[in-house]
């Protein structure tokens, strides 16, 4: 499986922050937005990863991630020329995925929980077992802003509707997709929505009418953020904040998941961690090389 991160778009309502700057680079804490969604296709064991963004900000991608092999990945890249809507991302990435299914995940989408890491695990093996999308639906007290799910009494999704006026419930899909080789056909076929965007909910839609469509819902143990307002922005940091301060442990530290995964060495690690300094998070690192579990 590939794995596709879309770190483009406008960031108009993180304006001024980020006129002439992409969102993703924000430290959501102590660490770049980005890092969070590369670090949940990480934990799902993906490798090959392609991250898509805009003409003006692909470059500083490049500049932070180069090839991807100081970490055990293979990163390749893509330009969006225009923030013409999710699905886009499916047509951009088509040739990079070649006949593979693909994760895909938004730069801004950030997701902590008790047994991510076997969720998304076990959604990975369900992927190669019997294809199809699989999707999470989180549960938001402003479903306006988001595609929302319907399910009937046995749980089953019967609808899913892109920013509803009327919602049949507060089940929001969450930036996070997977979806077998059929996603780059079904968004090539689809047309821009009224708001003039290809949007991913009517790839999920597609799928849903295939009676392929899998919708998981995340209970009470999952947060989820999607951090592009100011408000949930902050709320993401201070968030993650609370959660390492308590926990001791780190949330989205790639170097960490890239040695835990077996990708990188011991002596790669020490070295990213000190080439770090006295940072928190390079101290951070070093224990983690040191620690000889
Ligand atoms: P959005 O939050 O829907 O849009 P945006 O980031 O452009 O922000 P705003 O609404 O404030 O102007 O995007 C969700 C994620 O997808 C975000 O990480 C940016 C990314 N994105 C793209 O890369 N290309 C696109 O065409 C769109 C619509 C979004």
């Amino acid at each position: 499986m590939k794995g596709i991160i879309l770190a483009g778009g406008s960031a108009t309502r993180l304006y001024p922050a980020t006129i002439c700057l992409n969102k993703h680079l924000l430290p959501i804490y102590n660490k770049p937005m980005i890092y969070y969604p590369l670090s949940i296709l990480m934990l799902a064991g993906i490798r090959d990863i392609l991250l898509i963004s805009s003409p003006r900000d692909i470059g500083s991608f490049k500049n932070i991630f180069g090839a991807g092999e100081r970490w055990g990945l293979k990163f390749s890249y893509a330009v969006q020329e225009n923030p013409n809507g999710l699905a886009e991302a499916l047509i951009i990435g088509a040739d990079f995925m070649k006949n593979d299914s693909v994760c895909l995940i938004l730069g801004d989408n950030v997701f902590f929980g008790h047994g991510l890491p076997a969720l998304l695990r076990k959604t990975v093996r369900a992927m190669k077992e019997k294809g199809g999308a699989y999707v999470f639906a989180s549960n938001v007290q402003d479903p306006e802003r988001y595609g929302i799910v319907e399910f009937d009494p046995k749980g089953s999704a019967v609808s899913i509707k892109e920013k509803p006026k009327k919602p049949k419930s507060n089940w929001a899909v969450t930036g996070l997709y997977f979806f077998d080789s059929r996603c780059r056909d079904i968004a090539r076929a689809i047309k821009p929505s009224g708001r003039g965007e290809l949007e991913i909910t009517s790839v999920n839609e597609e799928y849903l009418k295939r009676g392929a469509l899998h919708v998981n819902p995340i209970g009470r143990g999952f947060a989820w953020f999607d951090a592009g307002t100011h408000d949930s922005f902050l709320e993401a940091s201070k968030f993650i904040a609370t959660i390492e301060t308590r926990t001791g442990f780190m949330v989205g530290c790639i170097e960490e998941i890239a040695f835990a995964n077996g990708w990188i060495t011991r002596e790669t690690l020490l070295a990213m961690g000190e080439a770090l300094g006295k940072t928190d998070y390079g101290q951070y690192i070093i224990r983690a090389a040191q620690n000889e579990e």
